[in-house]
Protein backbone atom coordinates (compact mmCIF):
# COMPACT_ATOMS: atom_id res chain seq x y z
CA UNK A 1 0.00 0.00 0.00
CA UNK A 2 1.34 3.36 -0.59
CA UNK A 3 1.21 5.63 2.15
CA UNK A 4 -0.49 8.98 0.66
CA UNK A 5 -3.29 10.37 -1.71
CA UNK A 6 -3.47 9.55 -5.45
CA UNK A 7 -5.80 11.16 -7.65
CA UNK A 8 -7.31 10.06 -10.99
CA UNK A 9 -8.67 12.66 -12.57
CA UNK A 10 -10.78 12.16 -15.89
CA UNK A 11 -14.30 13.37 -17.50
CA UNK A 12 -16.14 10.20 -16.84
CA UNK A 13 -19.00 10.98 -19.50
CA UNK A 14 -20.00 8.21 -18.44
CA UNK A 15 -18.37 6.28 -15.81
CA UNK A 16 -17.95 2.94 -17.64
CA UNK A 17 -16.74 -0.50 -16.24
CA UNK A 18 -13.30 -0.03 -16.85
CA UNK A 19 -13.34 3.32 -14.97
CA UNK A 20 -14.93 1.30 -12.20
CA UNK A 21 -11.82 -1.30 -12.44
CA UNK A 22 -9.63 0.95 -12.24
CA UNK A 23 -10.96 2.94 -9.22
CA UNK A 24 -10.52 -0.56 -7.83
CA UNK A 25 -7.45 -1.24 -8.86
CA UNK A 26 -6.18 2.25 -7.38
CA UNK A 27 -7.74 2.16 -3.85
CA UNK A 28 -6.18 -1.36 -3.06
CA UNK A 29 -2.53 0.49 -4.13
CA UNK A 30 -3.19 3.87 -2.50
CA UNK A 31 -3.85 4.91 1.04
CA UNK A 32 -6.29 7.44 -0.33
CA UNK A 33 -7.87 7.86 -3.96
CA UNK A 34 -9.81 10.81 -4.80
CA UNK A 35 -11.77 10.40 -8.33
CA UNK A 36 -11.30 13.96 -9.96
CA UNK A 37 -14.22 15.13 -12.80
CA UNK A 38 -12.76 17.66 -14.76
CA UNK A 39 -15.38 20.58 -14.85
CA UNK A 40 -16.29 22.04 -18.22
CA UNK A 41 -14.41 19.04 -19.79
CA UNK A 42 -16.64 19.49 -22.52
CA UNK A 43 -18.82 22.11 -23.70
CA UNK A 44 -22.37 19.95 -24.34
CA UNK A 45 -21.50 16.82 -22.36
CA UNK A 46 -23.67 13.82 -22.25
CA UNK A 47 -23.97 14.44 -18.06
CA UNK A 48 -24.00 16.97 -15.88
CA UNK A 49 -21.20 17.38 -13.30
CA UNK A 50 -23.85 16.80 -11.00
CA UNK A 51 -25.29 13.28 -12.32
CA UNK A 52 -21.21 12.00 -12.77
CA UNK A 53 -20.61 12.72 -9.30
CA UNK A 54 -23.74 10.96 -8.07
CA UNK A 55 -22.98 8.03 -10.56
CA UNK A 56 -19.67 7.84 -8.95
CA UNK A 57 -20.75 8.30 -5.68
CA UNK A 58 -23.15 5.27 -5.64
CA UNK A 59 -20.92 2.91 -7.54
CA UNK A 60 -17.56 3.59 -5.20
CA UNK A 61 -19.76 3.49 -1.86
CA UNK A 62 -18.51 0.43 -0.85
CA UNK A 63 -15.01 1.86 -0.70
CA UNK A 64 -14.08 3.44 1.98
CA UNK A 65 -10.68 4.87 0.77
CA UNK A 66 -12.17 6.51 -2.15
CA UNK A 67 -13.84 9.56 -2.71
CA UNK A 68 -15.50 11.69 -5.57
CA UNK A 69 -14.86 15.00 -6.35
CA UNK A 70 -14.54 17.58 -9.23
CA UNK A 71 -12.44 20.11 -10.25
CA UNK A 72 -11.21 22.71 -12.68
CA UNK A 73 -8.47 24.48 -14.33
CA UNK A 74 -4.85 22.92 -14.08
CA UNK A 75 -4.85 19.44 -12.95
CA UNK A 76 -1.56 19.49 -11.22
CA UNK A 77 -3.00 23.00 -8.94
CA UNK A 78 -5.59 20.82 -7.63
CA UNK A 79 -3.54 18.06 -7.39
CA UNK A 80 -1.53 20.21 -4.83
CA UNK A 81 -4.48 21.31 -3.13
CA UNK A 82 -4.69 17.82 -1.90
CA UNK A 83 -1.18 16.94 -1.34
CA UNK A 84 -1.08 14.34 -3.47
CA UNK A 85 1.89 12.24 -4.41
CA UNK A 86 0.63 10.70 -7.74
CA UNK A 87 -1.94 11.01 -10.36
CA UNK A 88 -3.63 7.57 -11.11
CA UNK A 89 -4.01 6.91 -15.53
CA UNK A 90 -5.25 3.89 -16.92
CA UNK A 91 -3.66 2.88 -19.87
CA UNK A 92 -5.71 0.29 -22.29
CA UNK A 93 -4.11 -0.16 -25.84
CA UNK A 94 -0.99 0.96 -27.22
CA UNK A 95 -3.02 3.94 -28.82
CA UNK A 96 -3.71 5.50 -25.47
CA UNK A 97 0.33 5.20 -24.68
CA UNK A 98 1.16 8.75 -26.83
CA UNK A 99 -1.26 11.16 -25.47
CA UNK A 100 -0.76 9.89 -22.13
CA UNK A 101 2.61 10.19 -22.46
CA UNK A 102 2.55 13.67 -23.75
CA UNK A 103 0.22 14.56 -20.66
CA UNK A 104 2.47 12.61 -18.35
CA UNK A 105 5.38 14.86 -18.98
CA UNK A 106 3.51 17.90 -19.53
CA UNK A 107 2.21 17.89 -15.92
CA UNK A 108 5.90 16.66 -14.58
CA UNK A 109 7.21 19.54 -16.65
CA UNK A 110 4.16 21.47 -14.63
CA UNK A 111 5.06 19.62 -10.98
CA UNK A 112 7.65 17.38 -10.71
CA UNK A 113 7.28 16.03 -7.41
CA UNK A 114 3.64 14.54 -9.00
CA UNK A 115 4.40 10.96 -10.33
CA UNK A 116 1.90 9.61 -12.92
CA UNK A 117 0.58 6.06 -12.26
CA UNK A 118 -0.22 3.94 -15.11
CA UNK A 119 -2.38 0.79 -14.49
CA UNK A 120 -4.06 -1.64 -17.26
CA UNK A 121 -8.11 -1.91 -16.73
CA UNK A 122 -9.27 -5.53 -16.91
CA UNK A 123 -8.38 -6.73 -20.44
CA UNK A 124 -12.37 -7.45 -21.26
CA UNK A 125 -12.69 -3.63 -20.95
CA UNK A 126 -10.10 -2.71 -23.33
CA UNK A 127 -11.80 -1.30 -25.78
CA UNK A 128 -14.60 0.08 -23.64
CA UNK A 129 -14.53 4.12 -23.79
CA UNK A 130 -16.63 6.53 -22.66
CA UNK A 131 -16.84 8.14 -26.07
CA UNK A 132 -17.88 4.65 -28.09
CA UNK A 133 -20.35 3.74 -24.77
CA UNK A 134 -22.29 7.36 -25.69
CA UNK A 135 -22.21 6.81 -29.41
CA UNK A 136 -23.93 2.97 -29.22
CA UNK A 137 -26.20 4.05 -26.39
CA UNK A 138 -26.98 7.80 -28.64
CA UNK A 139 -28.11 4.80 -31.69
CA UNK A 140 -29.71 2.77 -29.18
CA UNK A 141 -27.66 0.05 -28.95
CA UNK A 142 -26.85 -2.10 -25.74
CA UNK A 143 -24.18 -1.46 -23.49
CA UNK A 144 -25.04 -4.05 -20.92
CA UNK A 145 -21.96 -5.02 -19.22
CA UNK A 146 -19.60 -1.97 -20.36
CA UNK A 147 -21.12 0.34 -17.70
CA UNK A 148 -22.39 -0.16 -14.29
CA UNK A 149 -26.11 -0.92 -14.08
CA UNK A 150 -26.87 1.95 -12.54
CA UNK A 151 -25.43 4.13 -15.53
CA UNK A 152 -27.31 2.13 -18.17
CA UNK A 153 -29.91 3.00 -15.93
CA UNK A 154 -29.26 6.51 -16.57
CA UNK A 155 -28.52 6.55 -20.30
CA UNK A 156 -31.91 4.67 -20.49
CA UNK A 157 -33.72 7.32 -18.84
CA UNK A 158 -31.88 9.83 -21.23
CA UNK A 159 -31.99 8.55 -24.48
CA UNK A 160 -35.44 6.87 -23.92
CA UNK A 161 -36.54 7.11 -27.49
CA UNK A 162 -33.57 6.07 -28.78
CA UNK A 163 -34.16 2.99 -27.06
CA UNK A 164 -37.45 2.62 -27.75
CA UNK A 165 -36.92 2.90 -31.82
CA UNK A 166 -33.97 0.08 -31.45
CA UNK A 167 -36.35 -2.04 -29.06
CA UNK A 168 -38.80 -1.79 -31.70
CA UNK A 169 -37.05 -3.17 -34.77
CA UNK A 170 -35.37 -6.06 -32.36
CA UNK A 171 -39.22 -7.19 -31.55
CA UNK A 172 -41.55 -8.64 -33.57
CA UNK A 173 -45.08 -9.87 -32.31
CA UNK A 174 -45.59 -13.65 -31.84
CA UNK A 175 -48.90 -14.67 -32.57
CA UNK A 176 -49.92 -17.38 -29.59
CA UNK A 177 -53.62 -19.30 -29.03
CA UNK A 178 -56.02 -17.13 -27.83
CA UNK A 179 -55.49 -14.15 -29.96
CA UNK A 180 -52.80 -12.48 -27.56
CA UNK A 181 -49.41 -11.16 -28.61
CA UNK A 182 -46.21 -11.92 -27.02
CA UNK A 183 -43.59 -10.55 -27.93
CA UNK A 184 -40.40 -12.38 -28.92
CA UNK A 185 -36.95 -11.11 -30.15
CA UNK A 186 -36.25 -11.31 -33.91
CA UNK A 187 -33.82 -13.65 -35.31
CA UNK A 188 -31.11 -11.99 -37.10
O1 LIG B 1 -10.95 11.26 -19.15
P1 LIG B 1 -10.13 12.23 -19.93
O2 LIG B 1 -11.02 13.17 -20.69
O3 LIG B 1 -9.12 11.54 -20.81
O4 LIG B 1 -9.30 13.12 -18.85
C1 LIG B 1 -8.48 14.17 -19.27
C2 LIG B 1 -8.05 15.03 -18.07
C3 LIG B 1 -9.27 15.54 -17.33
C4 LIG B 1 -7.22 14.20 -17.13
C5 LIG B 1 -7.20 16.20 -18.62
O5 LIG B 1 -7.88 16.81 -19.67
C6 LIG B 1 -6.89 17.26 -17.57
O6 LIG B 1 -6.19 17.01 -16.62
N1 LIG B 1 -7.43 18.48 -17.74
C7 LIG B 1 -7.29 19.56 -16.81
C8 LIG B 1 -6.50 20.70 -17.41
C9 LIG B 1 -5.02 20.38 -17.38
O7 LIG B 1 -4.41 20.28 -16.35
N2 LIG B 1 -4.45 20.23 -18.60
C10 LIG B 1 -3.07 19.88 -18.77
C11 LIG B 1 -2.89 18.38 -18.87
S1 LIG B 1 -1.31 18.00 -19.46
Amino acid sequence: MHKGLAIYPGSFDPPTNGHLDLIERGAEIFEELVVAILRNSEKSPMFSVAERLEMLRELTASLKNVRIDTFDGLMVEYAKSLEATCILRGIRAISDYEYELQMALMNRKLEPTLETVFMMPADKYSYVSSRLVREVAQAGGPVKGLVPEVVEQKLREKLEPAYKFHDARHEVPLAVPGGKEKKRKKKV
